[in-house]
């Protein structure tokens, strides 16, 4: 990570709509955002959870803050009821009134009263940890469900704008049919491939937007002007079938006709971001996994509507598996920690295929430093992700880890340590750039750790097996500059280059450790042990007395350490049940106004630390950092989609419990360690 940008102008712009949310529901809590589309870096519409009383009228947001228009307006009986996303409405409109709002880990759900009748809006992204050709897809479902109530007439209608192709000044748009799927594509004219605007939308490929009649539904379209396109549905209920040329601020929409109806029915709509040039890694085009199978943009967007059944069938056993993941072991707010985070993750990566080969024994999997920066495959970023796969997906590590060993395998990069990103702005996997981030402990810790988890969790020694010499040439680094570490980055970046650090000290123990169990020589686990007893036992990265682990070595302040959550996983014994224990009794003691800051200096805290932090604890300890985590993301202080980083203190403008500028970021996979614990490779694909 590094320099972070400041969003805050933009979430405070968006946060003034703030509105009494007396009547309506939050289950299982109002969180900073609720994630609507978020399926890739490019794919993420949000809409803050302070928003949700004003939903008729507030729009969603891409994850930068930024405007996306999405609406859902309802006829009843004749009269029009925005129900989300129309920050301008029409003459002749009413706002419906939100009810309730929920969230699961795929899930987003809003009811909305119109009149007579009550509308469900579910926001769906699949996450399919094991489901390549799912998971790949770059479309997201919106299902509009009217409620059975008193026999009204019922028309649901829904748009987008060329907002989603992240250029306002020169769009085109195209309308398609695929048996009975109706479909709109609109692209940004005239822009570079793998280009993003100032928000970090792809300026490249197409926006989409699909669905299909209903059994009970009549479809009709139209593409135009925004007021005239919403006039015509406002007075008539259906749409006149006209294509308009693209206008700056037109849309291009939908009219579901239900006809007179008591009862319940659905609608739904497939939304999309669609790069058919997807990463450029080392000069060779990758593409999504899908189009292996649905080579076109219409074939995969109609596969995506015909696979619902089947994807939601999956997304409910996964919130039960990821709720019991949470309650069956620390409790139900740990679940809702968990469910908040999912989408997230996922949906701050793509899995590819190789553009020209299609060959799907090539797959890779990218992931996004979404807001912090821009790299691609920050390898400290996968190692706060891995969590979440150890436990549903291991292969992802797999993938994600593979194209940053390749990298380092060319004759481009020739340290003897590990590299921290293959790229610094997504989607350009070209090489880590001389100007970029160096975190030689830090990264050579990370990929021995990678590699184990992975070979733990699907007890494949594969990756090992490939990568041994490379994975050699790490531990030997670790071993020649590890326990005393010359001044250098570690991931906490903002904190500078540092001698001595406590947490690089740890990171190299235990890689050393691991590096044991993976090339099955004892010498390495004896000499990681040896080092977690100098620094703990000998007091070398610890206060005098040995209570809690300090920055740097005989420097205050203390330091949250979190790099022995691998030694806990793995059951090591790097260091002794003693560092456990004290650290279990010191944090709790350092705890600020809204949890424990990364270190003893620091107004922040960052909660994807905390959730390693939490699962190398017991008892009070680990039940204070997921209390502080959950209140963090209930206390309705925020709006930016679940940033890791918040403050623990009031400090400057901000208030404790306020978030600081992350968004998005896929590292809460660290909340699930855990879960991780108790829960190896628990997902089978369904
Ligand atoms: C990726 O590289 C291309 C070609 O050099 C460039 O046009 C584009 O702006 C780059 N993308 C980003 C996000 O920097
Ligand atoms: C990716 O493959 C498609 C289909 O073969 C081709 O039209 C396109 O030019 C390729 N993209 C690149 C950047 O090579
Ligand atoms: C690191 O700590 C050791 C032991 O305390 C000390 O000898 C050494 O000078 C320190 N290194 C740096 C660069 O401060
Ligand atoms: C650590 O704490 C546990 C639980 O309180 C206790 O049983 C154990 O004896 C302690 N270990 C040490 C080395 O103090």
């Amino acid at each position: 990570m590094m320099f972070p940008r400041a969003f805050g102008a933009i979430a405070l712009a968006a946060s003034c709509l703030i509105s009494p949310s007396a009547g309506i529901t939050y289950d299982p809590l109002k969180p900073p955002s609720y994630p609507l589309a978020v399926r890739s870096p490019y794919l993420s519409a949000w809409i803050p959870g302070n928003d949700v009383a004003s939903l008729p009228n507030s729009n969603a947001q891409f994850w930068a803050g930024n405007a996306l228009v999405w609406s859902v307006i309802a006829r009843v009986d004749g009269t029009t009821y925005n129900l989300f996303g129309v920050a301008s409405p029409n003459d002749d409109t009413e706002s419906g009134t939100v009810t309730a709002a929920t969230y699961t880990s795929t899930h987003s759900t809003f009811t909305v009263t119109a009149g007579a009748r009550s509308f469900t809006l579910d926001f769906f992204s699949p996450v399919s940890p094991k489901n390549y050709l799912r998971q790949s897809l770059p479309f997201s479902y919106l299902t509009v469900t009217v409620a059975a109530g008193d026999s009204t007439s019922v028309q649901i209608y829904s748009d987008i704008s060329g907002s989603w192709t992240g250029q306002a000044t020169d769009s085109s748009w195209t309308h398609s049919t695929s048996g009975s799927t109706s479909i709109f594509q609109i692209e940004a004219v005239g822009q570079a491939i793998y280009s993003q605007n100032s928000y970090g939308q792809a300026l490249w490929g197409s926006a989409v937007y699909a669905t299909r009649p209903s059994s009970t539904s009549t479809l009709s379209t139209q593409a135009g002007p925004r007021v005239t396109v919403r006039k015509q549905f406002v007075e008539d209920g259906t749409l006149t079938g006209d294509y308009a040329d693209w206008t700056p601020g037109a849309v291009t929409g939908f009219a579901h006709d239900l006809g007179t109806t008591a009862d319940e029915s659905a609608v739904t709509f497939a939304i999309g971001h669609v790069r058919k040039d997807s990463i450029n890694f080392l000069g060779t085009t990758q593409t999504g996994y899908y189009r292996a199978t649905y080579a076109d943009n219409i074939d995969a967007v109609t596969y995506f509507l015909d696979d619902y059944d089947d994807a939601n069938t999956e997304s409910a056993e996964l919130d039960d598996l990821i709720s019991d993941a949470g309650s069956d072991s620390f409790g139900d707010k740990y679940s809702d920690i968990l469910a908040l985070s999912v989408r997230q993750v996922y949906g701050g990566t793509e899995v590819t295929i190789p553009n020209d080969s299609l060959d799907t024994s090539e797959v890779r999997a990218f992931i996004k430093e979404i807001s912090s920066d821009g790299n691609i495959n920050t390898v400290d970023v996968i190692y706060a992700t891995f969590p979440i796969f150890y436990i549903l997906s291991p292969e992802f590590i797999k993938l994600l880890i593979t194209p940053v060993f390749e990298y380092m395998a060319t004759d481009a990069y020739s340290e003897n340590y590990a590299v921290h990103d293959i790229g610094t702005n997504y989607p350009n996997a070209t090489g880590h750039e001389s100007s970029g981030e160096s975190m030689p402990i830090e990264e050579s810790g990370n990929v021995l750790f990678l590699t184990y988890a992975y070979q733990v969790a699907s007890g494949d020694t594969d990756l090992y097996d490939t990568y041994s010499s490379q994975l050699e040439t790490y531990a030997t680094y670790l071993y020649n500059n590890g326990l005393y570490p010359a001044a250098q980055l570690s991931l906490n970046d903002a904190l500078g280059a540092l001698a001595n650090q406590t947490n690089l000290g740890v990171k190299a123990a235990v890689g050393l450790a691991v590096y044991g169990k993976l090339a099955d020589d004892t010498s390495y686990l004896t000499t990681g042990r040896d080092w977690g007893d100098k620094i703990w036992t000998d007091h070398l990265g610890t206060d005098a007395d040995g209570t809690r682990f300090l920055i740097q070595y005989g420097i205050t302040p203390w330091f949250l350490v979190y790099n022995h959550f691998p030694d806990k996983l793995f059951g090591l014994d790097v260091f002794p049940e003693d560092a456990y224990n004290a650290t279990s009794d010191f944090y709790p003691t350092v705890r600020d106004d809204a949890g424990v800051a990364l270190d003893g200096s620091l107004a922040w805290g960052q909660t994807n630390w905390q959730g390693f932090a939490a699962a190398t604890v017991s008892g009070d300890a680990r039940d204070m950092f997921i209390d502080d985590i959950w209140t963090y993301i209930s206390n309705g202080l925020n709006t930016a989609p679940f940033s890791d980083k918040y403050f623990v203190t009031a400090s400057g403008d901000y208030a404790a419990g306020e978030s600081d500028s992350f968004r998005a970021r896929p590292t809460l996979g660290s909340h699930f360690a855990l879960a991780a614990l108790s829960n190896v490779n628990t997902w089978s694909s369904s």
